[in-house]
């Protein structure tokens, strides 16, 4: 690797490889060792020249596809007004207008107020402290399983050791977890709710508590949806002791499950809903929406950052909108969520491997195990399979606290005839079937 590389050079992929290793740290991995070079819709091509379909979405970030052409008009008609000024320093109307959208969308009646950021991280660290600062309370409750960032209050929150937590902590005080209803693996809502209650019996006391955050679907934790009935009891439980309930919909929002937001199948009103991912196809953008009066909790310039809610995000973010609504994408994740399901299904009723199938819309995953009686997790075999796809021509993203879920992340736009192309790849890849 001798001479300097230059944005003309165009490089080999060992020479990318080398490049890699040497200049970038083993911390950050790569689910698939593919350089890519350009993508659009639900295509990916890399420098090769090799097609994949992408059930991958930048992990679930590409709901509208790659290059959306009304998100690619609005970010370029951006890009020749300002850049970045901050909004902290000169506000903007693409931010005041998203803000507005995300206000009438969210799944949160009477009046509500979005304050926007970069990262989901960011906007789960917010949430916290805008109920915290409503409440004037410390404790924050979480899930076992479930993954909120890895800044050190989102790892403290997130109930989930490898990789994400090993090695770095002292975490964050005033964390509590409880389990979340994972029935395949234990925990019905009756389970899961009588360990809640015991937690703020024996180690918490409810008007200690600030919030229990929630993602309404487990994603990185193995795409878990928590039962409807659940999240009702969740809602009467938080109302009783005065407790914030967040909604973390980063990676459930905007459409893939079949309605705007996840939470909204259970009819559940949250007080605040963290988003990013999907907001702004790419661009990087997230926000925290909520009632008016617990938004204002927070004195003047007790929230913000540098880039939060930076205008080419929110042009991006405002054509993502349109498009969600022009399109009607929240009812195609529906029907993409029946026609994925239907063949994991069939699967499923052929091959051992696959041990439970589940999920809500187009958020859709099936966990792998060694043995269906015993549960055993299959995380080397999904592993193999991720690979074998990839080498057929799909990415494809696996989860789960054991690493065994098989999960879809497809943009919503996908053609009928790409979705069926990437599902005939999955099931080659899963083996024959044994009966
Ligand atoms: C549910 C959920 N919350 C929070 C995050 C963190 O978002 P980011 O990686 O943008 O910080 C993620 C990312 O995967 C997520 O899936």
């Amino acid at each position: 690797m001798n001479g300097r590389v230059t944005a003309m050079h165009i490089a080999t992929e060992s020479e990318l490889a080398a490049l890699r290793a040497r200049y970038v740290p083993r911390g950050i991995t790569s689910a698939h060792p593919i350089t890519v070079d350009r993508a659009r819709g639900s295509e990916i091509w890399d420098v090769s020249g090799k097609r994949y379909i992408d059930f991958a979405g930048g992990i679930g970030v590409m709901n509208v596809g790659h290059a959306h052409p009304r998100v690619m008009k609005a970010v370029h008609e951006q890009l020749e007004k300002a850049t970045h000024t901050s909004f902290q320093v000169v506000h903007y109307e693409s931010y005041l207008r998203l803000a507005q959208r995300l206000c009438e969308v969210a799944p949160i009646g009477g009046d509500n107020k979005a304050v926007l950021f970069s990262t989901g991280a960011e906007a789960i660290e917010n949430a916290v402290k805008i109920a915290r600062a409503a409440t004037g309370r410390p404790a924050v409750i979480s899930f076992r399983g479930a993954f909120h960032g890895r800044t050190l209050l989102t790892l403290s929150l997130t109930g989930s050791v490898q990789p994400y937590k090993q090695n770095f902590g002292p975490y964050a005080p005033e964390i509590y977890q409880t389990p979340f209803p994972y029935e395949y693996r234990g925990w019905n809502t009756d389970a899961a709710l009588a360990d809640l209650h015991n937690l703020l019996e024996s180690e918490v006391s409810p008007n200690r508590v600030a919030a229990i955050l929630i993602e309404p679907i487990l994603g990185e934790g193995g795409f878990v949806p928590a039962p409807l009935d659940f999240m009702r009891k969740l809602r009467e439980l938080t109302k009783q002791h005065g407790i914030m309930l967040i909604a973390d919909e980063i990676q459930t929002g905007f459409g893939r499950t079949g309605k705007f937001f996840a939470i909204e199948h259970s009819g559940v009103e949250p007080d605040l809903v963290a988003v990013a991912k999907s907001l702004a196809a790419g661009f990087p953008l997230s926000g925290v929406v909520g009632r008016a009066e617990v938004m204002d909790a927070p004195d003047p310039g007790g929230l913000g950052g540098t880039y939060g809610g930076n205008p080419v995000a929110c042009a991006a973010g405002l054509a993502v909108m349109d498009v969600m609504r022009d399109e009607k994408l929240p009812e195609r994740a529906a029907r993409i969520g029946s026609v994925v399901e239907e063949r994991m299904r069939t699967w499923a009723a052929e091959r051992e491997i696959i041990g439970d199938v589940r999920g809500l819309g187009a958020m859709v995953g099936m966990e792998l195990v060694r043995d269906r009686k015993t549960r055993e997790p299959a995380d080397k075999e999904t592993a193999k399979i991720l690979a074998a796809a990839r080498e057929k021509g799909l990415i494809i993203l696996r989860c789960g606290v054991h690493h065994n879920v098989i999960r879809t992340l497809m943009p919503l736009t996908i053609p009928d005839e790409q979705l069926d192309e990437g599902l005939d790849i999955l099931g080659a890849t899963l083996g024959a079937p044994v009966n």
